[in-house]
Formats: C-alpha cells, sequence, structure tokens
C-alpha cells in the first residue's frame, strides 16, 4: 500500500494500487474501460472477477488490459493468504459492474467469494457502480441495500438512465469507464475546490458559412470536458460551456450548448462574472466568414473559384482577463503544431502574454495528437512563461494535475 500523509486518508504516491472487481452482469464488458483507464492513467490494477463476470467477459482480457493475473477463486493462492491480502494491499476498490445481487452479499458482509473476501479485509475507499434493469434498481431490497452501503461509506456512482440490454430503457445503465474512474479517483483527493465556481468551455466553435456548411476544427471536447467532470468531483460547482462537443456529457455535469465564436462568446460573457475560475479549453476560430449565405451556396454561381472574405473574431481569452473580477483566475489553452519543445515554451510564452491570462495550458496536436484522442501531453505556464507542471496521460488525469495548480 501506499504511504498515507497524516491528517489526510488518501496515498501520496501517484501510483496506486487499484482492485477493480467485475461481477456477473452483461455491462461486464465495459469493466474494460474502467481498467483501460486506469492502467493508462500509471495505476496498478488488480482484477478480481466473480465466476458470474468470466461469462460475459473473458479472463484473457482482463489479464491483457489490467497486466496483472485475474484472481477468481477462493481456494488458489491460500499460501499467500490470498482472500485477504488482495484486500488488504488496496488504496481503492472499484467494483464496475455491481449487480443487484453483489450489491446485496456486500451489504449483508457475505464473504462466500474471492471479492466479498478482498473488500471485507480492506480499510480501503470502497467505490461501486451498479448496473442492472430499472425493476431491480427500483426494488425495496435494492433500495435498502444501497443505503446500507452508503451509511457505511460506500460511494455509489449512477446508475444512469438510458437504453438497457433488452428493448427498454431506464435507471439502470452503467455510467461510461470514463467518469466511473474520474468519480473512484476523486474520493481518494480532497474536496479542494468546495465552495468554488468553475466555468469551463470545451469543444470547437463553428462558423456558418450557409445553411448547411461551416468552418469547424477538429476539437472533440474531451480535454474541457474532462476538466469540468474531475472539477465537479472534487467539489466545485461547475458550468460547462460545450462548442458542438463530439463526446456526451455524463449525468450530474450541466451543460450550456454553442455553437459560433459569437455564441461562445455571449455565454461567456453570462457565466464568467460569477466564476472563481475560468477555464478556455474551447478551441476557438479566429476568423468567420463575413457573410452568411442564407441559402446553400451553389457551384453554378461560384464557378472554379471560391473566394471566402474572413473576418476576426473577438478574442474571448484576452477580453476575460482584461475584465477579470477580483480574485478571478484565467486559465488559457494553447494547441500548438511546432514539434520543437523551446520552440513550443517560447510560443506558449508570447501567448500568455498576449492574452493576459494567469495560466496557459500548452499542447502540441496535429493530425494524430491532441484532437480526438483518449491522451494528452501539455506543459502548463504561468504568467512569467515559468513552467508551472508538465503532465502526460488520459485527459482525465492531465485534467487533474491541472485543477492540482489551480487548487
Ligand atoms: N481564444 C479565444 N478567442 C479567440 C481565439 C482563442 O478565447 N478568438 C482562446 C482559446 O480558447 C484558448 C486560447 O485563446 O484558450 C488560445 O487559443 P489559440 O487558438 O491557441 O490562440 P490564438 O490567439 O488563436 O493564436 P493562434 O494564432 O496561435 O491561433
Amino acid at each position: 500500500m501506499s504511504d498515507t500523509v497524516p491528517g489526510h486518508s488518501g496515498p501520496v504516491s501517484d501510483r496506486l494500487n487499484v482492485v477493480v472487481g467485475v461481477t456477473g452482469g452483461i455491462a461486464a464488458y465495459k469493466a474494460v474501460g474502467v481498467i483501460r483507464a486506469l492502467v493508462l492513467a500509471g495505476h496498478d490494477v488488480h482484477v478480481v472477477a466473480t465466476d458470474a463476470a468470466l461469462r460475459f467477459v473473458g479472463r484473457p482480457t482482463l489479464e491483457a488490459i489490467s497486466r496483472n493475473t485475474v484472481h477468481t477463486d477462493l481456494y488458489e493462492g491460500v499460501a499467500e493468504v490470498r482472500h485477504v491480502a488482495i484486500g488488504q494491499a488496496a488504496d481503492l476498490i472499484v467494483v464496475a459492474p455491481a449487480t443487484a445481487n453483489t450489491i446485496a452479499k456486500l451489504a449483508a458482509g457475505l464473504a462466500d467469494d474471492l471479492l466479498g473476501n478482498t473488500i471485507l479485509a480492506s480499510t480501503a475507499p470502497v467505490v461501486i457502480a451498479p448496473a442492472m434493469h430499472t425493476e431491480m434498481w427500483r426494488n425495496p431490497a435494492t433500495v435498502a441495500n444501497i443505503a446500507i452501503l452508503k451509511s457505511r461509506g460506500v460511494t455509489v456512482i449512477g446508475p444512469a438512465s438510458g437504453q438497457l440490454t433488452g428493448t427498454d430503457s431506464g435507471q439502470g445503465r452503467l455510467v461510461e469507464p470514463d467518469e466511473i474512474v474520474a468519480g473512484a479517483l476523486a474520493v481518494l483527493r480532497p474536496r479542494d475546490l468546495a465552495g468554488r465556481s468553475i466555468l469551463v468551455t470545451a469543444g470547437g466553435t463553428r462558423e456558418p458559412l450557409d445553411p448547411v456548411r461551416f468552418i469547424g476544427n477538429r476539437s472533440s471536447g474531451r480535454q474541457g470536458l474532462a476538466i469540468a467532470i474531475a472539477a465537479a468531483a472534487r467539489g466545485a460547482a461547475v458550468t460547462l460551456i460545450g462548442a458542438n462537443l463530439e463526446i456526451a456529457v455524463p449525468h450530474g455535469i450541466t451543460v450550456l450548448h454553442v455553437s459560433s465564436t459569437l455564441e461562445l462568446q455571449d455565454a461567456v460573457a453570462l457565466a464568467a462574472p460569477s466564476a472563481d475560475i475560468v477555464v478556455m479549453a474551447a478551441a476557438v476560430a479566429d476568423y468567420r466568414p463575413e457573410t452568411v449565405a442564407d441559402t446553400k451556396i451553389k457551384k453554378e454561381t461560384q464557378g472554379d473559384r471560391l473566394t471566402l472574405q474572413l473576418v476576426k473574431n473577438p478574442d474571448i481569452l484576452a477580453g476575460l482577463s482584461a475584465t477579470r473580477t477580483a480574485g478571478q483566475v484565467i486559465v488559457g489553452f494553447a494547441a500548438e503544431t511546432e514539434a520543437d519543445p523551446q520552440k513550443l515554451l517560447d510560443l506558449g510564452s508570447a501567448k500568455i502574454a498576449r492574452k493576459g491570462s494567469d495560466y496557459l495550458v500548452v499542447n502540441t496536436v496535429g493530425w494524430t495528437e491532441g484532437f480526438a484522442t483518449e491522451t494528452n501531453t501539455v506543459v502548463m505556464l504561468d504568467k512569467a512563461g515559468v513552467i508551472v507542471m508538465e503532465a502526460t496521460g488520459t485527459k482525465s488525469s492531465v485534467a487533474g494535475r491541472i485543477l492540482d495548480v489551480l487548487a
């Protein structure tokens, strides 16, 4: 187990020993995503699967993704007292999916399988992500079991509402893997943003040309959304303004959707004054077509060449920095295609001086990097252009590091 800081129950080391309990429901295939996100975030992941779980997802898959042996059997590894050793070594236990049956067993404190023993033998925080049909979730037995687990300090993430396994839909869907991981890791973190309000912009603006076309960019909104999720998990009141987000926003995060830069500017102007921190992660179009055609632009009228007249958009970040309220912290992002690390830093220093923000998070983007990917590499600069943080990892782990600086 990692060392702990006196007065704080969370481990010091960034690399956590995480036990992922996988139980037997159809959503078990999504446990693979949970395990992968934890491994990519640098954690040592040990899977304890129930026999039923292995009917839904294969042991080789779980072993390949977790990079560790998968444990199932209570009577294996007896010489090393495995039924308690796994739980004793854990910094965090995440059960995803947690079936109604497993939830009932945990509430009763049963230890008839390896997962039950592991959890009983552990003092680590336990996080469960239930998945079942709506009727089972609402059954008084499950409701009572969940109440018992919560009263013992177990963190329950979800379930979400949506399409279930059959043709039915309702509450009972397993929450998406990234959200489970962010929520689970947040349990070990102090709620150091409680009482703070944070405005995050994410995605990429689109500038209309005509009713069917726009000029846009390849930002998916993943990094901004990861910041919003992580900030909410750390206790902040989060406002997310999403420009053409290409990914689903998890329940619990309220999003205001915009499309063009001018719409983003209006939404930011309304939300920014009450925010303690503003993070401009959105990729904003610098120019927009001077005129927007009312009808579709036609080849017949344009001929072989089409010239677009563009006008400069307002710089929202520079405007925010110039009008910031007392004590407000403004964070900009800079997506650059510069490959040389020193030149990238020089660009970042010049950009933060131009924009006037408190911090600038610089990352390299290209055809295969940065945009629409699961991972990111960033350097965070302060006003003076000094590096205050460098991180590589999943967008959610990078989000955590950015918030560490801000908190
Ligand atoms: N930004 C903004 N308004 C704009 C352009 C950019 O608020 N019109 C913000 C972005 O949200 C980001 C930061 O400014 O936080 C840097 O964006 P970037 O596109 O890298 O910078 P630009 O000023 O557009 O400079 P460049 O010429 O490198 O594109």
